[in-house]
């Protein structure tokens, strides 16, 4: 009998809760403080409507099939939508390397974190199309050395990601995970309980002939280096907010494209635009940063008016089905980046439940064309959409968006 895929986020949820080790599940779920953040930027899709127009003037501008090709930073990818960086410990032995697998077939590219299991070199080898993502971490050598590498493995771009500045991890209402410094006897024993309740996830583990070892390679600081999670994770929360001349400094060393994510203001888009950004990202982080953020999606429309095509605006925050890709290409992303979609599908199924969850978006944004009588992605536009009145926000003069507003 074939294989019934995962036909959903919340259907990959409930089985990666089933799978996953608790604590490990509870890490992966994130966020921040009270989890407003992160529970409101998926929510705040739901307060956005369409009004449709089904049927046009002629067949050619209602194919069947619908137009989702596109190209970003000189990558040709078969959707909108990326793979967003994240760096998700201990769910699969195959971790990253089954998910740049998972978005080479589903024809796009993955964005690495510098908090991945797997080492930059076996992911692209996986998918060419992969985006190297880095943290302020260290000193500017240390970051030099990464980068160097990154780029003599074929990164596409590099993404400097400025939002973590809110130690997320001890400061949950529903409890933190606890993360061991290393893996040593001690830690072994501690986490064998957790290990062995979930015995399919830790026989992935022991058939590959490893268990989850928690270190980030891709934040090595040097040759033979392979730093533990907790250790670069310390380091990031004493390293200063990188200034917007470390930024300039940063892309003067980068030759290849260069995305800055974790924005929120125009003003601070047309700064990293400024300084060479190609793309930047309107992001809080999935919530797992400064925790009442207001949703993501409720100041796209102001910051993609401030970049104004001087580059591509990419987006994510609370995607959870291609309908919100739609809305999100609708309020002005170029790009649609997926964090926790890919997490969880990840975590529920492998590399076959990250496929799952590509498929599920492109379907759902076709289908959303469709329902709108547009022949391509690029037709989404403010006009599809309807929002209540004062939804939409300008960070950057704290007043509500005067087009958008009018429609309630
Ligand atoms: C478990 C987890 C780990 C993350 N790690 C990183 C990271 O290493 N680098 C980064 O730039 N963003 C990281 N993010 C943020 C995501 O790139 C993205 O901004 C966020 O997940 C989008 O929100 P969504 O999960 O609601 O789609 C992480 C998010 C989660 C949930």
């Amino acid at each position: 009998m074939a294989r019934k895929p995962i036909e959903s986020f919340a259907e990959a949820q409930r089985f990666a809760q089933r799978r996953m080790p608790g604590p490990i599940y509870r890490a992966l779920i994130s966020g921040n403080e009270k989890g407003e953040t992160m529970r409101r930027n998926p929510e705040a899709f739901g307060q956005i409507g369409w009004l449709p127009r089904v049927a046009r003037e002629t067949p050619e501008e209602q194919p069947l099939v619908r137009e989702l090709e596109t190209t970003s930073l000189g990558m040709k990818l078969s959707m909108p939508v990326m793979v967003g960086p994240a760096g998700a410990q201990a769910i699969r032995p195959e971790a990253e390397v089954a998910v740049a697998h998972a978005a080479r077939e589903a024809g796009t590219a993955i964005g690495l974190s510098s908090f991945a299991t797997k080492p930059m070199e076996e992911v692209a080898a996986a998918n060419p199309n992969w985006l190297y993502q880095l943290y302020w971490t260290g000193t500017r050598d240390d970051i030099l050395y990464r980068i160097e590498r990154a780029k003599k493995a074929g990164a596409k771009a590099l993404i400097v990601t400025l939002d973590a500045t809110g130690g997320g991890l001890g400061r949950r209402d529903w409890g933190s995970p606890p993360i061991p410094s290393r893996i040593d006897l001690q830690s072994v024993l501690k986490f064998a309980p957790m290990a062995l309740s979930r015995p399919q996830w830790l026989a992935k583990y022991l058939a590959n002939g490893q268990i989850p070892d928690l270190t980030v390679p891709n934040s090595a600081n040097g040759p033979g280096d392979a730093p533990m999670f907790g250790q670069v994770y310390a380091e990031l929360m004493s390293t200063p907010v990188p200034t917007w001349n470390d930024v300039r400094w940063l892309r003067e060393q980068w030759d290849g494209p260069f995305v800055v994510k974790g924005l929120y203001r125009g003003e601070e888009a047309k700064r990293a635009v400024d300084i060479g950004a190609d793309a930047i990202v309107v992001s809080n982080h999935g919530g797992n940063n400064l925790d009442s953020t207001y949703p993501s999606i409720r100041v796209l429309p102001a910051v993609a008016r401030a970049v104004n095509g001087q580059a591509e605006v990419w987006f994510d925050g609370g995607i959870r089905r291609g309908m919100d890709v739609a809305k999100a290409l609708a309020l002005g992303a170029d790009i649609v980046l997926l964090g926790r979609l890919w997490i969880f599908g990840l975590a529920a199924g492998g590399q076959q439940g990250v496929e799952d969850m590509l498929n599920m978006v492109r379907d759902g944004l076709h289908w959303s064309l469709v329902g709108l009588g547009h022949r391509s992605f690029k037709d989404l536009n403010e006009d599809d959409i309807t929002a209540p009145d004062g939804f939409f926000l300008d960070p950057d003069t704290k007043s509500r968006l005067e087009s958008l507003e009018l429609r309630t």
